[in-house]
């Protein structure tokens, strides 16, 4: 750290992310990342024009992602904010409508991100514990009256609310934002896209880092009431008005045109997720049900940092994470089915 660091800054505690190892090839099932390539069309929309065209800014507006989103999700263009990652959604979230006086909370184990956001911002903020079994206590939120922010499904846990859940939660605080971070809704949960038209005070972000295999494209999406996507606007054309590079701009709309090929996908993950938890459960691992395209997992028989390590050592990256509540456990991501098989024999190895 420097000395001229600001004061303030001083203490935060960066986010640390999942490990993108360069020594050796892993199975790499630690950052929730597709293990399909973007469709044909994605990579047909990358090509050289567009690579000579980088000499130009991209479109502030983002208007043709934008009309495709508004489209594919049945909203008004007016309605839909586009970020660098949702990353950068949740970020100007925290920055635009939480402070000091507006407090927020979330739930005590969810995305790291949402603590290291109120903190950058030195917001007041209320980390709510889940209940034993890792989930979300919905009476908890009901009429708290402060900002929320709700992982659906929650990660690393990968439990889902249903629908009603995250309504009854935006109908009892019409007087602050509910944030729901979608990142993972498309295996298995329930998005509260549609609520947005009913509640004014619901902002719903998701991404194309995981169903649409684009992590490395950085690209996020909200979608909610015009005037707070206006706000969200007026952040980022006093942050970044080219946040989203022109590379990203056009993989993203080939994205949307080719929706079929990604639902598929994330079938295809679902059904490996079924298969993986069968064989972690035929082993004795405790599987938290997942709607996601990971598992939390345990083991009695082998500690989750143990685990991390031995199967590191055989080539399978996992995330782990060292917090007391939640170290016996590993968050797995679903690969390939052939990866999958592969992790489990991995696993039986550690066992043994
Ligand atoms: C719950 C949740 N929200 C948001 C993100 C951020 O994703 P991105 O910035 O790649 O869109 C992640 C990434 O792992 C996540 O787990």
């Amino acid at each position: 750290m420097s000395k001229f660091l600001n004061d303030n800054l001083k203490s935060l505690e960066a986010y640390t992310p999942g490990e993108q190892p360069r020594d050796k090839k892993y199975i790499k099932l630690n950052t929730n990342e597709s293990p399909y390539p973007p469709s044909q069309a994605v990579i047909d929309a990358v090509n050289s024009q567009e690579v000579s065209d980088l000499r130009l800014y991209s479109d502030p507006l983002c208007k043709t992602l934008k009309e495709k989103l508004a489209a594919r999700y049945d909203v008004n263009y007016e309605n839909v904010f586009v970020s660098n990652g949702s990353d950068e959604s949740l970020n100007f979230y925290f920055m635009a409508f939480c402070s000091k006086e507006n407090p927020v909370v979330f739930p005590e184990i969810s995305y790291g991100f949402y603590k290291v956001f109120a903190d950058l911002y030195s917001i007041s903020y209320t980390a709510i514990p889940l209940k034993p079994d890792f989930s979300i206590d919905v009476s908890d939120y009901i009429g708290i009256g402060k900002n929320i922010v709700i992982a659906n499904p929650n990660a690393p846990t990968g439990i889902a609310l249903p629908l009603s859940d995250i309504e009854r939660i935006v109908a009892s605080n019409p007087d602050n934002i509910v944030l729901i971070d979608e990142a993972y809704v498309d295996f298995g949960g329930e998005s509260a896209v549609s609520l947005t038209k009913k509640y004014d005070n619901l902002l719903v972000v998701q991404t194309f880092s995981k169903s649409r295999s684009l992590a490395g494209a950085r690209l996020g999406y909200a979608i909610g009431n015009a005037e707070i996507i206006a706000d969200l606007e007026k952040i980022k054309y006093s942050t970044n008005p080219y946040n989203i590079n022109r590379l990203t701009l056009v993989a993203g709309a080939a994205a949307i045109d080719s929706d079929d090929y990604f639902m598929e996908n994330c079938h295809r993950i679902m059904e490996t997720r079924e298969f993986t938890v069968n064989e972690l459960t035929k082993l004795g691992f405790t599987c938290i049900p997942s709607c996601t395209n990971f598992i939390f997992a345990k083991s009695d028989d082998i500690s989750g940092n143990d685990l991390y390590l031995k199967l590191k050592d055989k080539g399978v990256l996992v995330r782990h994470f060292s917090s007391p509540a939640i170290c016996e456990y590993n968050r797995i991501t679903i690969g390939t089915q052939e990866e999958m098989e592969t992790f489990i024999e991995k696993v039986k190895e550690c066992l043994k």
